[in-house]
């Protein structure tokens, strides 16, 4: 079973011998190995269950370490990172060779990031290889936002677990994509796109499973394993037994058995930062159903939504 602890010095050890560790960041927790030993990043595939085809992103300290492992850095791409790095904000650019194939799936872009959790920055300052990390769950499952959400799950295939607390953000970067001068938003999240267009102006957001650039837009992902979906909660309390269901609510006390509210005073990054925990939550509760409420279409509530709709897509 993996060991929870705060000690930086174990998780580098590990690191440095190829073995994975679970590390905080703002986000989500991530499923850390070193980027550049292909061994590393096959074991990241293999811990996840994840498929070949669904490419890593990888984790840097600083915006300097950024032209080691990319070329052609766009003037948009740079002026984002300079405004929102470190922070919940990933930047697909095209790899140099140093980047292993099997990190991108055999993409010619890799996604890079520079988280902001103190501990992971230290961490990466202290190493001489980047880090690659999907979020520490299992494929398809809900993104882990505390150290016990990581060890509930992956904690009998690795050995240590960083804990930094509950993520501050709690919901996963946002990924921006560059191409023929225009700039994409590929996943929403912790950057808003309002966030992103004051710096680069207007944006296209492409999120469809269709386009498949970034797997995580998988129609059904972020999943609880209770069915779930999404609805105008004022009206459903009224039609279902509410012994059988449990509520996911943005704000309001609808005064059921079976409750969880995101942000009682109706804040779109508490809700955001609630958002994960409350799914694992609302799946153990004595229920055959989850319904879930949206929240505002602005802001972080953008990505909220994303995930609740994909969350509820089966
Ligand atoms: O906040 C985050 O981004 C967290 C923390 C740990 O940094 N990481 C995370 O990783 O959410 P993951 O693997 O769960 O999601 C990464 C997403 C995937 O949907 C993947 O398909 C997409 O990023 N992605 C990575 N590299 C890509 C690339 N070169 N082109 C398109 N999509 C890419
Ligand atoms: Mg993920």
């Amino acid at each position: 079973m993996a060991e929870t602890g705060t000690d930086i010095s174990i998780a580098r050890g590990l690191l440095q011998k190829g073995d994975l560790v679970a590390v905080p960041t703002e986000t989500v927790y991530g499923l850390a190995g070193n980027a550049l030993n292909v061994d590393s990043v096959a074991r990241i595939f293999e811990v996840k269950n994840r498929p070949s085809f669904d490419p890593l992103i990888v984790h840097i300290y600083d915006l300097s370490q950024l032209s080691k492992y990319v070329m052609n850095i766009p003037q948009q791409a740079e002026r984002l990172a300079k405004e929102f790095w470190p922070g919940p904000l990933t930047l697909l650019l095209r790899k140099r060779s140093i980047i292993p194939d099997l990190v991108t799936s055999g993409l010619d872009t890799v996604g890079i990031r520079c988280p902001k959790h103190p501990m992971t920055q230290n961490l990466l300052k202290t190493l001489d290889f980047p880090l690659a990390a999907p979020s520490a769950n299992p494929f398809g499952f809900v993104s882990p936002t505390k150290a016990s959400h990581v060890t509930d799950q992956l904690g009998s295939k690795i050995k240590y677990v960083l804990d930094g607390g509950p993520s501050v953000v709690g919901i996963e970067s946002t990924i921006v994509g560059f191409e023929n001068n225009k700039t994409i938003v590929h996943r929403l999240g912790g950057i808003s796109v309002e966030q992103i267009e004051s710096v680069v102006g207007d944006v296209e957001v492409i999120t469809s499973p269709t386009a498949m650039k970034s797997p995580g837009q998988l129609k059904s992902h972020y999943s609880p394993s209770k069915k779930m979906f999404v609805a105008d909660l004022s009206k459903a309390v009224e039609m279902v037994d509410l012994q059988r269901v449990a509520l996911l609510s943005f704000k309001d006390d609808y005064k059921a058995p079976h409750q969880v509210t995101l942000s009682p005073t109706g804040s779109l990054p508490e809700a955001a930062k609630n958002l994960f925990d409350a799914l694992r939550i609302l799946d153990k509760m004595p229920v055959d159903l989850i319904i879930a409420e949206l929240v505002p279409e602005e802001g972080i509530g953008r990505a909220i939504n994303d995930r609740l709709r994909r969350a509820s897509a089966k």
